[in-house]
């Protein structure tokens, strides 16, 4: 039943978005209402959750799972609690963010696209430019930049994050 998959709270919100478009533009909802289910799933989606959206929206479940498969703010498998995105574009790049990468996987002792054993952090892998090029070498830590990364910039911001 799509109302035992989707919560009363997510429904009511993607109504909410979806009466910001015509009535024949549903599929124009799909990526907002993906990042409320992502969000109340504890970060990731699934097949499930992808089929009672579309069912939800009336629309096909390919157009949904071609959008929860393109962008890269979706999960589609559990991720830790705090995820890490390292930008290894060209300014990043140039700025040695390769060696940042590997300073946090050995760090973690995880590598990219992997969480850590206690579930605290989840290394994204590895992103295009953040829009931060000024600051290169960046990383975002739950969609906070932190900018002119150094190793130990990297231990006081990991090191500071409290188990919750
Ligand atoms: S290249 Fe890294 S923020 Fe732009």
């Amino acid at each position: 039943m799509i109302h035992d998959i989707l919560s009363e709270n997510v429904r009511k919100e993607i109504d909410s978005i979806r009466s910001k478009f015509p009535h024949d533009k549903n599929k124009s909802s799909i990526i907002e209402s993906l990042l409320i289910i992502q969000h109340e799933n504890s970060g990731y989606l699934n097949e499930e959750l992808i089929g009672a959206l579309a069912e939800y929206l009336n629309v096909q479940k390919i157009d949904v799972y071609e959008v929860a498969t393109f962008y890269s703010m979706f999960n589609l498998k559990p991720i830790g609690k705090n995820t890490i995105s390292v930008c290894t574009n060209v300014s990043c790049m140039l700025r040695n963010s390769d060696q940042i990468v590997e300073y946090i996987e050995k760090k973690l002792k995880i590598k990219i696209g992997e969480s850590t054993k206690d579930n605290k952090f989840y290394l994204k892998d590895e992103m295009e430019c953040l829009a931060a090029c000024n600051g290169a070498p960046m990383m975002q830590v739950n969609h906070v930049n932190y900018e002119n990364l150094t190793f130990e910039k990297i231990d006081k911001i990991l090191d500071g994050i409290k188990d919750d």
